[in-house]
């Protein structure tokens, strides 16, 4: 692929993974790959922000060379240290030895410590410093904790471009740079299942960026950010989303996820769903042993009750659970219902232990858990019908 002129004299460089199937080691599943965005902005100063990941600094320097030598490089901005951005630094610092590099305090200390490095000419900046690259101005605006305490954004003043790195991304692998160029409902899903599963906890530091971004006054044109496609087209979409999704906004939907030993939980899943839907509330039902957790924590997103069953085993629920609602305890989501049941033998159990995983997660329990024994006759089917009944009543209250 070519560079691509995002901008006069600003081009994208970076690499598409078409490949990568797991981020974050196997917690986040990334179906449709994804790209590391890298900028190259060729002024009186050529200026670098952020490369790649490791295995493609060649391929990020053959794409360099197609519009300058990278010797020229005098400027690497590394917004934010994970080697997924950071990774080809010491390649690039050896085809351009004098560059200088500005980046946050914390993302110095970052640096030195995954590639020694100690010797790289840094210039630690903070929010409002600015870098002349002579036709244009680099502002820098830290961004503790989006996702990690080095992150920092760059704004292109000349251009109303803004470089969020992480920030506004989706994993997603594309022949097109743009938002105009991909099917808009994929781009949201996967802006929304990024959000979802990278994001999700930092909400409170989202939504306060986004307010202090806005009370800056900066017209913003342009989010180039540094996974998937460039937003040019229509930038406050994506804005208007993680206003949304950082302030726990939620729609009138429900996900009943549960696993079975012998099918009596499942059962009982079928008529909660039933129930739930019959009350006018948009469900999906998910078994987990059939079903990816990141792509549940995307569904979250947007969806005001969670329903979790299992039945019991060893008088604890079903081993498929445990990686699922660890993952929520940490992801915290905002403002979300829930509720649990199952189908149990000789013992309960299940049903307490996922109680407490949800209120570890913050998520605050609509109504009493739905227990039944060994397996559910017609009068209990007609009861988990009206459980799910009654909690799609709960949901459509706390809307009214
Ligand atoms: Fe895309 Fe926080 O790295």
């Amino acid at each position: 692929m070519k560079p691509v002129e995002i901008k006069k004299d600003i081009y994208w460089v970076g690499v598409v993974d078409w490949d990568l199937r797991y981020f974050h080691g196997p917690s986040y599943t990334t179906h449709r790959g994804t790209t590391y965005n890298s900028y190259l902005i060729l002024d009186d100063q050529v200026t670098l922000v952020d490369t790649v990941y490791a295995p493609f600094a060649g391929e990020l320097l053959e794409r360099i060379k197609k519009v300058v030598d990278p010797a020229r490089i005098e400027n690497i901005v590394v917004n934010h240290i994970e080697t997924d951005h950071s990774g080809a630094l010491p390649e690039v610092m050896k085809a351009a030895p004098g560059a200088r590099i500005y980046c946050t305090a914390k993302a110095r200390e970052g640096l030195i410590k995954h590639y020694g490095g100690a010797e790289w000419d840094y210039r630690v900046v903070k929010t409002g410093q600015e870098l002349s690259t002579g036709r244009r101005t680099l502002s820098f605006i830290e961004a503790p904790m989006l996702h990690w305490p080095d992150s920092m954004f760059t704004y292109i003043r000349e251009e109303a471009l803004l470089l969020p790195n992480d920030a506004f991304g989706q994993h997603l692998a594309t022949s097109g740079r743009f938002d105009d160029q991909v099917d808009n409902f994929i781009l949201m899903e996967e802006a929304a299942k990024y959000y979802a599963n990278i994001l999700y906890p930092l909400s409170g530091l989202v939504a306060k960026k986004l307010k202090e971004v806005e009370g800056l006054n900066i017209p913003i044109e342009m989010i180039a950010p540094s996974h998937g496609v460039i937003w040019r087209t229509d930038p406050g979409q994506i804005i208007e989303a993680y206003r949304r999704w950082s302030g726990g906004e939620w729609k009138e939907k429900a996900l009943v996820v549960y696993d079975t030993m012998w099918g009596s939980t499942e059962t009982m899943a079928r008529y909660i769903t039933e129930g739930l839907s019959a009350g006018g509330v948009e469900t999906r039902l998910y078994k987990l042993s059939a079903s990816d957790h990141s792509d549940i924590y995307k569904e979250l997103l947007e969806t005001r009750l969670l329903v979790v069953g299992s039945s019991t085993i060893h008088r604890q629920f079903i081993s498929t659970l445990s990686p699922f609602l660890d993952g929520l305890i940490g992801l915290k989501p905002l403002n979300r219902l829930g509720a649990a049941f199952g189908a149990y033998g000789w013992s309960r159990g299940a049903v307490k232990g996922i109680e407490e995983r949800l209120a570890a997660a913050g998520i605050q329990l609509a109504q009493e858990s739905l227990e039944i024994l060994w397996v559910p006759d017609g009068k209990e089917r007609e009861r988990c019908f009206q459980w799910g009944l009654a909690l799609a009543g709960l949901v459509k209250e706390a809307k009214a």
